[in-house]
């Protein structure tokens, strides 16, 4: 019997392997394919381990009449309809926290290369450049202030590694929390206009889709630098585009986008941002404890036993 079903091109072999080994699987690359499998075979799948930013809607959960259980791989889930696997009593898993330093380490790692302008200093030195011509003077980072928006764990670690920077935090979240005297704002435009860098940690979806929009751009200024490591729809990307264009803003760094890999090609043209190919978990330790806390929850499933990490 297949119970398990692996959906994502985005799995590597090692991963792929790793549920394979643990379960009898088989593998589609995309939740668009499930439809076309054989029958039989879709009948005997009772849980799915995701990989990916392709929509899970109801149709490729309709088409598994036993799945139980979608088990993602990655923090965040907004490409699964949960709504509709809630109604269809089917349960859903993340992997929480064992990516949270990565993130982390990554957003610090974008604002140090950007306020240094990194990339550039290594193209000067590897190229012999620095001969004929000194890299410009470029800004301080330590001791700005900054506005985490979204004080979940990623955006915590975030104003933790800031702090040590000696960056005067402030952060936006739906309520006030308990902080070593980091000031808190009830509304993102508020917090833009506080602050020199804006750094969005919030979970994706519909409920913030477009949560950074003109106004709050507006409010951070043409001193401003907007950081992102959550998702792409978080931040109103065609205002972000529109206000680096004009210089409305220093700049922005940024590891997620919409359409990814296919950014916008408005990005290219840019001179003021760094850019990133959505890599805040990718090391090889971060991947391999996603892995195994994914499988965890497959296993656990299968095996009648309470999930690890549950959504719904
Ligand atoms: C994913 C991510 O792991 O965890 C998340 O939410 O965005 C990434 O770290 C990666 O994109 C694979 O889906």
């Amino acid at each position: 019997m297949t119970n398990l079903l692996i959906v994502g091109n985005a799995f590597t072999e090692e991963e792929r392997g790793r549920l394979a080994g643990a379960h009898a699987a088989a593998f589609v690359s995309s939740p668009e394919d499930i439809a076309g499998m054989d029958t039989t075979l879709r009948t005997e799948v009772r849980a799915v381990a995701f990989k990916g930013h392709t929509p899970f809607g109801p149709e490729a959960m309709d088409a598994l009449p036993n799945l139980g259980l979608i088990a993602n791989f990655g923090v965040g889930y907004d490409a699964i309809d949960v709504d509709a696997a809630s109604a269809r009593s089917v349960a859903v898993t993340n992997t929480p926290d064992v990516l949270n330093d990565d993130v982390a380490d990554l957003a610090v790692g974008m604002m140090l290369a950007f306020s240094r302008d990194m990339v550039r200093g290594h193209a000067l030195t590897i190229s012999g450049g620095w001969a004929q011509q000194s890299l410009p003077l470029n800004r301080k980072m330590s001791g700005g202030t900054v506005g985490i928006v979204g004080l979940g764990r990623i955006g915590r670690e975030i104003a933790d590694r800031l702090a040590a920077f000696k960056m005067d935090i402030h952060y936006f979240a739906r309520s006030e929390k308990e902080t070593p005297g980091w000031t808190y704002h009830s509304d993102v435009v508020s917090l833009a206009g506080a602050v020199d860098w804006l750094v969005i940690a919030l979970v994706g979806g519909e409920e913030t889709r477009n949560f950074v929009g003109a106004e709050a751009l507006e409010a951070l200024g043409s001193e401003g630098v907007v950081v992102n490591i959550s998702r792409g729809t978080t931040v109103d990307e065609g205002a972000l585009l529109d206000a680096l264009e004009k210089r409305q803003l220093r700049g922005a760094a940024l590891d997620v986008f919409l359409n990814e890999p296919d950014i916008d090609p408005r990005f290219r043209k840019l001179k003021n941002v760094h850019l990133q190919p959505h890599q805040g978990s990718g090391t090889v330790e971060t991947r391999r404890a996603m892995a195994e806390l994914q499988l965890a929850n497959v296993t656990a499933f299968l095996e009648g036993k309470d999930l690890v990490t549950p959504v719904n």
